[in-house]
């Protein structure tokens, strides 16, 4: 029987990478079906319903999706969080969950640079503003995006400091980075701090007062990550106290409205998760996306399953 892939992106991908999806598949004999744009979760759970696989981006795949899913047997996030698949429920029904690491890295690397540009530059309104070079930037998680955000800044002269557990203390020492053992010490020290950790139970509401009011005076927080990262309340608090204190995010928080309304000189949040948003990154992700899941029904290939 034809293997029926289903292509769910509320946001599309650009139409270059749509086609080269679509390549992919069809000579691989399988059959494509997109719902792009779709608003009704129902649209979703209808077309999921004889799909054998499943190319999402930020697209919740809860556990409704997967109970709605009779076919299913792979689901690749083409992208690097995968927060927004329920693992479990995938587990439980022996599917395959994926992600596609490092194919839309740069794209957020420049936009993390950009925003810090942008806060900088005052939003880029009249005045005075600063230049990053010779800056301190704390890069909180060294991972694709961390790593290519030092790479950048580097070129505009900040000084590079990362933490980051999970990677080798002499490796990041290796590509010039001077490391924190302690995250506090990220906080206090640097003048940007850019967030590059994933969401999920250790790290939802880990940024919080306690870290952010150890930020030096005039510090800008850059969130290219995930809104859930951050505790809110805490945020609220420390921009009604300092009014040095700016924060720039890809992710609108719950209190957007509030933010800008009053702190809007230094505070920003794009109308629509756009970091990986250049048609290189939809490229890279939705065609690696297509690839594992040819790889995975005609080889096993599971090299990229996360739900191990
Ligand atoms: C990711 O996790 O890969 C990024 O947040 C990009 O998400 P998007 O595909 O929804 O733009």
């Amino acid at each position: 029987m034809t293997k029926k892939v289903l292509l769910a992106t509320e946001k599309p991908f650009a139409k270059v990478a749509v086609e080269g999806i679509a390549n992919i598949f069809n000579k691989a004999g399988y059959e494509l079906i997109k719902l792009e744009k779709y608003t009704e979760k129902t649209d979703l759970l209808k077309a999921v319903e004889n799909a054998d696989a499943m190319i999402i981006r930020s697209d919740k795949a809860d556990a409704d999706v997967i109970a709605a899913a009779k076919a299913l047997k792979i689901i690749v996030r083409a992208g690097a969080g995968y927060d927004n698949i329920d693992l479990n429920a995938a587990t439980a029904k022996g599917i395959c969950a994926q992600n596609t690491p490092g194919q839309n890295s740069n794209a957020v690397a420049e936009l993390a640079i950009g925003f810090m540009l942008f806060a900088a530059r005052n939003k880029f309104t009249q005045g005075n503003g600063s230049e990053l070079k010779g800056k301190k930037l704390g890069i909180h998680a060294y991972g694709n995006v961390g790593r290519l955000v030092a790479n950048i800044a580097r070129g505009f002269g900040m000084e590079i400091y990362a933490f980051d557990p999970f990677v080798e203390k002499a490796k990041m020492e290796a590509e010039g980075v001077k490391v924190f053992d302690k995250m506090e010490d990220l906080y206090s020290q640097c003048d940007y701090v850019s967030l590059h950790i994933p969401a999920n139970d250790k790290t939802k509401k880990s940024i919080n007062y306690d870290l952010m009011s150890k930020m030096k005076k005039g510090a800008a927080l850059i969130n290219t990550a995930r809104k859930e990262v951050i505790c809110e309340e805490s945020l609220k608090k420390i921009m009604a106290e300092r009014e040095d204190f700016k924060y720039i995010t890809d992710i609108a928080p719950e209190c957007h409205a509030e933010l800008m309304e009053k702190y809007g000189a230094r505070y920003h949040a794009t109308s629509k998760k756009m970091g990986a948003e250049t048609s290189e990154a939809n490229i890279n992700a939705g065609l690696a996306a297509a690839n594992q899941i040819v790889n995975f029904f005609e080889k096993g290939d599971r090299k990229f399953q996360v739900n191990k």
